[in-house]
């Protein structure tokens, strides 16, 4: 598979509005941003609401322009009068000194032209009063009194663009891991428990991978999908819910910017990837006999981001992801597939959205939301064949960078900045989904639509695991030494030495997550670090070879992957035990 870190069109939106505005933002409690280029022909009206759950809240604000002229780039500012602090902001960059709150663009939404509105949302953790603030400014216009109870009807509210939306069909329930058991895959769990330690982890969930025709039937005499189904009723029946977690992986020309993971279907097998693929999964999955499991589906890693970053005229590109966006396939093949299993009433289906370190650039983040619209609402698909997104499949990255965000500075100068982050607007997986599932609402998916982070590798434990943050001596020196995610460069992504398993499986651990969940089976190789010749329809990628030095797609850096690798999902012994040595949490 293909994980990649294109920051190709970075953008350096200088200092137009961080430093002055960021600075301003400490001055006075009224929000008041003085000395702002921009402020002349600029008027404002912000809405402000807040989802309070008790000890904290989503505070959602949006600014319309009622000037004439254009914003380009802005900063909205106010204050709180309680102590409510800022977690994690989406959709612009949140930042907060004393009591002061400030919003500023996201630099694809920096463009505000007259008449037009914006939206961004934080969630704030407080406690003893949640009172709303009441004076807005934006570039340092003081905007319109907001009227409570005029939420100023004749604003389209990009927040809800389908307020008549029906929901999703059948019984689906908004997030089917709450409180639901989750399948065990009995082979990967026997694999586990025949390594050393193995036991203690043997008994977690991971999904079942369809990676080729024959796995449905089941591969080598092992288990088939009606085989993995069954046995999921079985272990059902200590649950009042059951989730079982599929994984659906077989496009035409499928990982056409990796080798490792190439599929048995040449570009043009659309026809066969429908009918001889999809249709019989279709066929199982609406089984009766399997109505009462929630069916978790994870549709196409990598695929439709590789369509975004990897295409000419990138330096990323490969000419095979050129080939698939001009034959359009993989999103045809998408599209079909969540019309199909989007028919079935207990699926769920979840679209692949690549990782923070791939997808979380200001470019890539808006065409890839664009792209996964385009794609869910062609050829008789809709928004609501989409329950959600994945992130961070089969991938390294953090959930959450405790000691550090992208708010910190050094001497003034960003961790955007830094050689890690390079400009990236996130640093970690978590604020990605949370921030992307806002772009994708904002772009037309349903308002609930729920986001998974594949946790099964991305614990980075043991002795190198950083304890707090680091000294703030330079900007790299305090990234890298308060970064958990101990690999080379975040595009990296086969077989990363130093990996430890991540946070076990766990139902809605954040505001918009479903859920942590491993998909990945730990232990099972991502691709062979040398030639090894198969009928898998397997290549070898340099990535997983630990002397290659690199290509555009992780900015030459080494590949930093374990050797002796076996081909990519066959079982790779070394790397669980390193998996389970460095797991964080730690296992017993
Ligand atoms: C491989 C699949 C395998 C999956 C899970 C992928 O990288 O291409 O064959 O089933 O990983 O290990």
């Amino acid at each position: 598979m293909s994980r990649t870190n294109p920051p190709p069109h970075r953008r350096r939106r200088a200092a137009l509005m961080t430093a002055g505005v960021l600075v301003a933002a400490g001055v006075g409690t009224g929000g008041l941003l003085q000395g702002t280029a921009s402020a002349a022909a600029f008027g404002c009206d912000v809405t402000y609401s807040a989802n309070d759950w008790g000890s904290g809240f989503t505070a959602n604000v949006t600014i319309t322009n009622t000037g004439d002229a254009a914003a380009n780039g802005w900063a909205l500012t106010y204050s709180y009068a309680g102590n409510q602090q800022l977690q994690q902001g989406w959709s612009a960059v949140w930042s907060q000194s004393g009591k002061t709150v400030t919003v500023e663009d996201a630099g694809w939404n920096a463009n505000l032209a007259p008449g037009a509105s914006t939206s961004a949302g934080a969630n704030f953790s407080y406690s003893g009063t949640n009172s709303a603030p009441t004076a807005f400014a934006v570039n340092g216009v003081t905007c319109g009194e907001e009227d409570p109870g005029d939420p100023d009807p004749g604003d389209p509210d990009p927040g809800d663009p389908d307020p008549g939306d029906p929901g999703t069909p059948g019984d689906r329930v908004d997030n089917p891991y709450e409180d639901a058991g989750v399948y065990v895959n009995p082979e990967w769990s026997e694999n586990a428990a025949a390594e050393p330690g193995g036991d203690a982890i043997a008994d977690e969930p991971t999904a079942v991978w369809l990676d080729r025709r024959a796995a449905i039937e089941g591969v080598n005499g092992g288990m088939g999908l009606r085989d993995h189904l069954d046995a999921a009723v079985e272990q059902a029946q200590d649950y009042d819910d059951f989730v079982f977690q599929v994984v659906v992986y077989n496009l035409p020309g499928r990982d056409c910017a990796a080798l490792a993971s190439n599929g048995e279907l040449a570009p043009d097998d659309i026809d066969t990837y429908k009918s001889e693929f999809i249709d019989p999964i279709a066929e199982i999955l609406a089984d009766p006999a399997y109505a009462d499991l929630r069916i978790v589906t994870v549709i196409e890693i990598d695929s439709l981001p590789n369509l975004v970053t990897n295409v000419s005229p990138r330096a990323t590109a490969t000419p095979q992801c050129d080939v698939m966006k001009a034959n359009g396939n993989y999103q045809e093949g998408i599209s079909y597939a969540l019309n199909e299993l989007g028919d079935i009433p207990n699926v769920y289906n979840y679209i692949d959205a690549g990782h923070y370190g791939w997808i979380g650039w200001d470019d890539n983040l808006l065409a890839s939301a664009q792209l996964f619209h385009d794609t869910a609402t062609m050829n008789g698909a809709t928004v609501d064949d989409v329950h959600g997104f994945i992130v961070n499949t089969a991938n390294y990255g953090p959930s959450v960078e405790p000691y550090y965000s992208i708010n910190d500075s050094v001497n003034g100068t960003s961790v955007r900045q830094s050689s890690w982050i390079d400009w990236n607007r996130y640093v970690d997986n978590q604020s990605f989904a949370q921030g992307f599932r806002q772009q994708l609402v904002s772009l037309g998916f349903n308002s609930d639509i729920g986001m998974l982070i594949d946790t099964s590798r991305n614990g980075w434990g043991g002795p190198d695991r950083p304890t707090g943050p680091a000294a703030k001596t330079s900007l790299d020196a305090f990234v890298d030494g308060s970064r958990l995610d101990q690999r080379l460069q975040a595009g990296n992504w086969c077989n990363q030495a130093g990996a430890g398993l991540g946070e076990r499986p766990t139902a809605s651990p954040a505001t918009g997550i479903d859920a942590y969940t491993w998909i990945k089976p730990p232990g099972e190789s991502d691709g062979a670090s040398e030639v090894i010749p198969n009928d898998e329809g397997k290549g070898f990628d340099e990535m997983c070879d630990p002397t290659y030095t690199g290509n555009p797609r992780n900015n030459y850096n080494m590949s930093g992957a374990l050797g002796d690798a076996p081909l990519s999902g066959h079982w790779f012994s070394a790397q669980f035990q390193e998996l389970l040595a460095n797991a964080y949490p730690p296992v017993n």
